[in-house]
């Protein structure tokens, strides 16, 4: 046979085969057309059984036609069924998914309750100029109690209330306070600050968790008296619970400072009339605070003559108890259930 005759016949079984591959819907039928073709007994395997008669000059470039031919064909295979499994991909998610259905959001974290009143309680001191300072948790017994002019004997000292590491040298902090050591050790005067952070008791109930957070306040200056002690809370109460609330100052007694206070807020739930919440008095306890003791000033090489000083403390659970309504135990704070936290988002 020619073998121009053999390549153009080549040409238009291949042409032949690109244009039926066009009307198969199935991988079978696709597969089943290329055996029609390039088996032995197809029609390019029973055109290649002429390759014999052609002149042995000549096989080479017929040989390659065949080669060409055979690789165009496998390779229009591949494709049809490549576009056959993404139609059918596509089919499938066009019937079981509404694209026009609104994603859904990841979940996104948010602050914690006890976070969210923390930065609001240190934004107030903040504004007044207080910087904020801190201290570590695992304290020793010299700056939680013996720089806080706690006589040896205070209940507080005593095993029974105080998580103790190492006993009479290292312990839990119990309180905020002794950052009011550190930071009259560690900075010039004057000092101010506000230090929030986690304190420790031996407590458990359902008012009382064993670790909780309050926000202890100090300020040392020529000149300083209890006058600005009341400015500067009756301010932060203002800005925490409103402008109309209610103060007062009740005298009371703590070791570290002289005199000291208790300060009540007017009951925000039944505004003084006297309610379970705060236990019929019509008063709710917020803070403790007092003018610095001398004695505490002293201690750390300020002289009491020329400098004096206030200090307060709070709990921030209580402040957050009292910011948002119906939380019924403190514990609440601390289980972290993702239902009682999801009220906080904001
Ligand atoms: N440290 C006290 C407590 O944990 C709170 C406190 C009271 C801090 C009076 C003060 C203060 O600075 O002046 O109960």
């Amino acid at each position: 046979m020619d073998p121009k005759e053999i390549i153009e016949q080549l040409q238009l079984l291949t042409q032949q085969f690109v244009a039926s591959l066009q009307n198969q819907s199935t991988e079978q039928a696709i597969r089943d057309l290329q055996a029609a073709y390039l088996s032995k007994k197809g029609k390019v395997g029973e055109l290649q059984t002429s390759l014999g008669q052609v002149e042995p000059s000549q096989r080479k470039e017929v040989g390659q036609a065949f080669n060409k031919a055979k690789q165009t064909i496998v390779q229009s295979v591949t494709e049809a069924i490549d576009g056959l499994v993404k139609r059918a991909e596509e089919a499938y998610l066009n019937a079981h998914f509404d694209v026009t259905l609104p994603g859904r959001a990841p979940a996104q974290g948010h602050m914690h309750p006890l976070s969210i009143v923390m930065y609001d309680i240190v934004d107030v001191f903040t504004s007044m100029g207080f910087d904020v300072a801190q201290g570590p948790e695992i304290e020793t017994d010299e700056y939680n109690f013996a720089k806080l002019n706690f006589p040896d004997d205070h209940p507080a000292r005593d095993m029974q209330d105080t998580l103790f590491i190492e006993e009479g040298k290292t312990l839990l902090r119990t309180h905020m306070s002794p950052v009011q050591i550190r930071s009259m050790l560690e900075r010039p005067l004057p000092v101010q600050v506000v230090a929030p952070g986690a304190v420790f008791r031996r407590d458990d109930d359902p008012t009382h968790s064993p670790m909780f957070f309050q926000i202890e306040g100090l300020l040392v200056d020529k000149g300083i008296h209890f006058g600005h002690l009341k400015g500067v809370l009756n301010t932060f109460l203002y800005q925490i619970f409103g402008e109309d609330v209610q103060t007062r100052f009740r005298p009371s007694f703590f070791p570290f400072t002289e005199p000291s206070v208790e300060v009540d807020i007017q009951c925000i739930y039944c505004k003084g009339k006297g309610c379970r919440l705060c236990s019929q008095t019509g008063w709710i306890e917020i803070l403790g605070a007092g003018m610095v003791d001398p004695n505490v000033l002293e201690g750390v090489g300020i002289d009491s003559e020329m400098y004096s000083g206030f200090a307060f403390g709070l709990g921030v659970d209580r402040v957050a108890m009292l910011k948002y309504e119906g939380i019924t135990s403190i514990k609440l704070f601390y289980e972290n259930d993702p239902r009682f936290l999801e009220r906080f988002r904001r």
